[in-house]
C-alpha cells in the first residue's frame, strides 16, 4: 500500500514537472530539409489564438532538448499561449552553418532554409500568427539568429542574440565549429565599416525592399571566446541595415553591470555590453518576451 502510494506519488510528479518543462515533440516532417536538421516542438495545451512563435537555437554541441532545459521559454509558453521551436543541427560539431553560400542566401537550400521551413510548416498547422514570428539564440545559435534576421527578414519579426557575430562574419569558412571554422570572426578580427556590413546583409537576400527585424543583441565584455569585439561589428551592421544612429547609453539596465545601448528611439535596435561577463551572456526570457512584444 505503502509503496504504491509512492510509487504513484512519483509518477505524478515526474507528470508535474515533465509538463511545467514542456516536454518537445519531435516532428520528422516539415517540409524540404536540405541539411537534415531536427525538428523539435512545444505547443502548450492552452494555445493562444493566432499564437506566436519562438525559435531558439542552441550553442554548438547542444541540442533542442538541452537549450530548451536551460531557458525558461516552455514554461512561458503555458503560462502565455506561444509555440516554441528548438530544432538541432547535427552535423559540424552541432554547430549552425553560418558560413556557407547556401546558408546565407534566402532560400539558398542551407540550414538557414531548413530553418525557415519550420517556421512555414509551424504557421499552417497551428494557424500561428505570421507577424509574431522571433527568433533567438546562444552562442552558435545567435550567430544563426544574425544570418536568419538577414536572410529571411519577411520572415522574422524581432529577433534576440546571445554572445553571437554579426550576418557573414564566418563567410566562406570552411566550417562554423571552434574545432574547424576560421578563427578570424571569432578572435573579432572580421573588422568592416557599417555601409561594408550593410551590403553583407542586403546581398543575402537581394532585390528584398520591406523591414528587417528588430533585433537586440547581447555580449559579455569578458567573453574570450567569441571576442567581445564582435558586438561591435554587429552593431555596426544592425544599424546601418536598419538606418539608426546611437543614441545613448542606459546603464545598468537591465540590471547592474549591464549597458543598454540604445539606437534610434529604441524600439527597432538594442545592443547590451554585460561588464566582465564571459561566454555566453544568460538568456533574459523576460527582456526577450517584452522585445517580441509578446508581454
Ligand atoms: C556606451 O557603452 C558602451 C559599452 O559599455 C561603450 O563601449 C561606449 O563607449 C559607450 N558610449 C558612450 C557614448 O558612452
Amino acid at each position: 500500500m505503502l509503496s504504491s502510494f509512492k510509487i504513484s506519488g512519483l509518477a505524478a510528479l515526474s507528470l508535474l514537472s515533465l509538463s511545467a518543462n514542456g516536454a518537445l515533440v519531435s516532428v520528422p516532417n516539415f517540409g524540404a530539409n536540405p541539411t537534415n536538421l531536427l525538428m523539435n516542438i512545444y505547443v502548450p495545451s492552452k494555445l493562444a489564438t493566432n499564437p506566436a512563435i519562438i525559435l531558439a537555437l542552441h550553442g554548438c554541441s547542444g541540442t533542442g532538448e538541452f537549450y530548451a532545459s536551460q531557458t525558461k521559454y516552455n514554461s512561458l509558453a503555458d503560462t502565455h499561449g506561444f509555440i516554441t521551436i528548438f530544432p538541432s543541427a547535427n552535423h559540424d560539431n552541432g554547430c549552425w552553418d553560418v558560413a556557407s553560400t547556401k546558408t546565407l542566401t534566402h532560400g539558398g537550400g542551407g540550414d538557414s532554409n531548413g530553418l525557415a521551413n519550420m517556421i512555414s510548416y509551424t504557421i499552417s498547422k497551428y494557424n500561428a500568427d505570421p507577424k509574431k514570428v522571433f527568433v533567438t539564440g546562444t552562442s552558435s545559435g545567435s550567430m544563426m539568429t544574425n544570418v536568419l534576421a538577414a536572410t529571411y527578414p519577411d520572415v522574422f519579426a524581432a529577433a534576440s542574440g546571445y554572445s553571437g557575430v554579426a550576418a557573414g562574419c564566418l563567410a566562406g569558412s570552411p566550417s562554423s565549429s571552434p574545432q574547424a571554422a576560421d578563427p578570424t570572426c571569432a578572435n573579432g578580427k572580421v573588422i568592416k565599416t557599417s555601409a561594408e556590413w550593410t551590403s553583407v546583409v542586403k546581398a543575402m537576400y537581394p532585390g528584398y525592399s520591406g523591414a528587417y527585424p528588430r533585433i537586440q543583441l547581447w555580449h559579455g565584455t569578458a567573453d574570450t571566446f567569441v571576442s567581445y569585439a564582435n558586438l561591435a561589428e554587429a552593431v555596426k551592421e544592425w544599424s546601418g541595415v536598419i538606418g539608426l544612429t546611437f543614441t545613448k547609453n542606459v546603464t545598468n539596465t537591465p540590471q547592474s553591470g549591464y549597458t543598454q545601448m540604445v539606437y534610434g528611439d529604441g524600439t527597432r535596435f538594442i545592443a547590451y555590453s554585460a561588464a566582465g561577463v564571459g561566454h555566453t551572456v544568460p538568456v533574459h526570457e523576460d527582456v526577450d518576451l517584452k522585445w517580441f512584444g509578446i508581454v
